[in-house]
């Protein structure tokens, strides 16, 4: 495969440190991408390294602070001369609990993770697109806005996609394109940064296997994606060959529409 999808253009990928994210803004580099990529993660800048003759640059920030959003923003358009591209990975279900086991704390914790950075950043981007005349927003949502054992996530995703069209609706006039991606379960390898920093009880690790199961057996495949799997819908969506497609959240989950 030897396309260029991305020639030129300006790419910002939040949460690049690992899983989809990093897989996202390598690949985007290899296509001719001038990538930021964005993460909380101190090692970030290691890893925008790993994406060897392209442009890239490490930025951390953290997303869950209008501050982080919007100071990444304007470091790529600085770095880079404006920005064409966002791709939205920050996110993840941090706790696997029945609803009614969950602390109030930590369902705002959910939000916070999986809702914030996304609407945060797609404010923080929109005067760099529209300075440019057009650009593209893809965020990457959850077909976890039906499913089991966490509910708060659900609905941060759910207003992810909300989000996602809405946001749509409103920019296309200034040729702003926004759409999504809900990926189903997804394998990678040992997580460097834990969804939950604190670790997961005996107890949180049989509610997180019921939702495995749930998630296996609600596809037509009865397998897990692999990341390769996330990333090339992703690039597709992020890519001029989707310049008709605005507003819509493609599930990639082996036939669970989420
Ligand atoms: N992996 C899956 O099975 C799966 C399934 C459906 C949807 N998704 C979605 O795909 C996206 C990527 O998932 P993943 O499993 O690759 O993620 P991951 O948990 O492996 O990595 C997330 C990255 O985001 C960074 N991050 C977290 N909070 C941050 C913050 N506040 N500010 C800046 N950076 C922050 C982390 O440091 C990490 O590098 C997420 O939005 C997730 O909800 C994943």
């Amino acid at each position: 495969m030897n396309m260029q999808r991305f020639s030129g253009k300006v790419v910002v990928v939040t949460g690049a440190a690992q899983g989809i994210g990093r897989g996202v803004a390598l690949r985007a580099a290899a296509e001719g991408g001038k990538v930021l990529f964005v993460d909380r993660a101190d090692f970030v800048a290691a890893v925008a390294a790993e994406a060897q003759g392209a442009e890239t640059a490490g930025f951390v920030a953290d997303l869950e602070t209008y501050e982080g959003a919007k100071a990444a923003m304007d470091f790529a358009a600085q770095q880079f001369g404006g920005i064409d591209i966002l791709v939205n990975g920050v996110g993840g279900a941090i706790r696997m609990r029945p609803f009614a086991e969950f602390e109030p704390a930590q369902i705002d914790a959910e939000i916070r993770r999986s809702l914030m950075p996304t609407l945060y950043t797609c404010h923080a981007v929109l005067p760099h697109l529209l300075e440019r005349g057009r650009g593209t927003i893809v965020n990457v949502s959850s077909n976890a806005t039906r499913g089991i054992r966490r509910v708060p996530y659900s609905a941060a995703k759910g207003g992810v996609n909300a989000v996602t069209q809405s946001l749509a609706m409103e920019y296309a006039e200034h040729n702003i394109r926004v759409v999504a991606t809900a990926p189903g379960g997804t394998d990678a390898p040992p997580r460097r940064i834990p969804r939950n920093a604190t670790g997961d009880s005996e107890q949180e690790k049989v509610w997180m296997s019921e939702a495995v199961v749930q998630v296996t057996e609600s596809t037509f495949f009865k397998r897990y994606g692999t990341i390769d799997e996330q990333v090339a819908p992703i690039l597709f969506l992020a890519s001029d060959e989707a310049s008709y497609i605005t507003g819509s959240v493609l599930p990639v989950a082996g036939g669970d529409m989420g």
